[in-house]
C-alpha cells in the first residue's frame, strides 16, 4: 500500500559539534568518531506535500519553497540526496511532491542549516513511512531517520533525535555507528547538562567555503591520519569529563577541537582562512575574560567566522553582561542568537 496523499510535517534542530567531523569516505561515512550537543531554539521545519504523480518517468518531480516561496536554488542538494535514499525509500517515486521549510533563525547568518534542514527532512520521509508501516520499531524509526539524514548532510545524523549524540563506531562508546547516530549512552555529570551557546554573528554573509568541499580536502591532507586519531582520542577524552564534570578539562578540549578545525583548513590544498579578524578578537576577550574573572566559559567554531560561546547556566549572570558589552560590537550589525542545551 501507498501512503496517502497529504502533508506531513517535522522540524528538527541545529546541533553544534564537541569533537567536530571533518573527513569522510564512501557513502558520507565519517573518518572520526564525532559528538555534538543538541540546540533547543535553532530549528528548521518542513512539510512535505505529497500530489498525485502525473508526469510519467523514473525521475523525482519536486519542488523546494523555502519561506512561502519557490527556491530552485536549493533543488539540485536535494535532487543529490534524493537519489542517494531512493532504494532506502521506494515509495517516493510514486508521487509529485512540494518540499516548504523555513529556520527559526535567520538564514544569512551563516548558522549551517544543513543539518537542521536535512534532519527535518528526513523526519518528514520517515513520517510518510510510518504512516503505512505502523508496526516499525521506534529503534528501527530512530536509526533509520538518522541513516537517511547522513545521506543528506553527515552532521545532519546527529539532529534527528538526542540531546548529546555521538556519530562514529568508536571502541569505547557502546553502540556507536558510522551509519546513524546515537545518544550518548553514559551518564553525564550534571554541570553538562544545561548548558547555554550563545552564538555571536561574526559574518552574516554565505558560508565561503562549501563543507563538502572541506571534507574532500582531507583526502590529500599532509595531516589527515593524525587529526582522525586526536579527535578519536578525543572522543575517549571526553568520555571521563562528562563524568567528572571537570569545566577546565572540557573547555580545553572542545577549544581545541574547534582551532584544529580550522587548522585543517588552513594547511591543505588548497587553504582557506575561515576566521574573520574579528573571530580572533573575540576569542582573545573570552580568553582574558575567563582568566580575569575565574568564570565557566569557553567557544566552539563551525566552518566558519562565528563563535559559539559555551557556558553553563550559572555562568550566565556573568557572561550575559560580558557579551553585551565587550563582544557585540565585534558581530556583523550586533547580532547574537542566544540558545541553549537542556537534558
Ligand atoms: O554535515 P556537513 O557535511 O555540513 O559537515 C559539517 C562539519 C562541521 O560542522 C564543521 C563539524 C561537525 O561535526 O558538525
Amino acid at each position: 500500500i501507498l501512503p496517502e496523499l497529504g502533508k506531513y510535517f517535522s522540524e528538527a534542530p541545529s546541533n553544534i559539534a564537541l569533537v567536530k567531523y571533518w573527513g569522510k569516505y564512501g557513502e558520507q561515512l565519517p573518518k572520526n568518531t564525532s559528538i555534538s550537543y543538541t540546540l533547543e531554539e535553532c530549528k528548521t521545519k518542513t512539510e512535505v506535500v505529497l500530489k498525485k504523480k502525473i508526469k510519467a518517468g523514473v525521475q523525482f518531480h519536486f519542488e523546494v519553497f523555502f519561506e512561502g516561496k519557490r527556491k530552485a536554488s536549493f533543488e539540485p542538494k536535494i535532487e543529490t540526496f534524493l537519489k542517494r535514499i531512493e532504494t532506502y525509500v521506494p515509495f517516493l517515486k510514486s508521487f509529485e511532491f512540494e518540499i516548504h521549510t523555513e529556520n527559526t533563525f535567520p538564514h544569512s547568518s551563516g548558522i549551517a542549516s544543513s543539518a537542521s534542514g536535512m534532519a527535518a527532512l528526513a523526519k518528514c520521509i520517515m513520517k510518510i513511512e510510518t504512516s503505512v508501516s505502523p508496526e516499525i520499531s521506534n529503534v528501527y524509526l530512530e536509526h533509520k531517520t538518522s541513516f537517511l539524514a547522513r545521506l543528506g548532510s553527515g552532521s545532519a545524523c546527529r539532529s534527528t533525535g538526542g540531546k548529546l549524540v555521538v556519530w562514529g563506531q568508536h571502541p569505547e562508546i557502546d553502540g556507536s555507528s558510522s551509519f546513524y547516530g546515537i545518544d550518548y549512552p553514559y551518564d553525564v555529570h550534571s554541570n553538562f547538562r544545561s548548558f547555554k551557546d550563545s552564538i555571536l554573528l561574526i559574518d552574516e554573509g554565505q558560508k565561503q567555503v562549501s563543507s563538502s568541499l572541506g571534507h574532500n580536502l582531507m583526502h590529500n591532507h599532509p595531516f589527515a591520519e593524525q587529526r582522525f586519531k586526536q579527535a578519536d582520542d578525543n572522543i575517549t577524552k571526553l568520555k571521563s569529563i562528562l563524568t567528572s564534570g571537570d569545566y577546565e578539562a572540557f573547555f580545553a578540549l572542545v577549544e581545541s577541537e574547534a582551532l584544529s578545525l580550522h587548522a585543517m583548513m588552513m594547511t591543505s590544498s588548497p587553504y582557506f582562512i575561515l576566521m574573520q579578524p574579528n573571530t580572533l578578537q573575540v576569542i582573545e576577550k573570552i580568553w582574558e575574560f575567563r582568566k580575569k574573572e575565574n568564570v565557566h566559559l569557553g567557544f566552539t567554531l563551525d566552518a566558519g567566522a562565528n563563535v559559539h560561546l559555551l557556558y553553563p547556566e550559572s555562568s550566565a549572570a556573568m557572561v550575559r553582561p560580558f557579551i553585551d558589552s565587550q563582544l557585540l560590537p565585534f558581530c556583523h550589525t550586533n547580532k547574537v542568537i542566544h540558545d541553549q542545551i537542556q537534558f
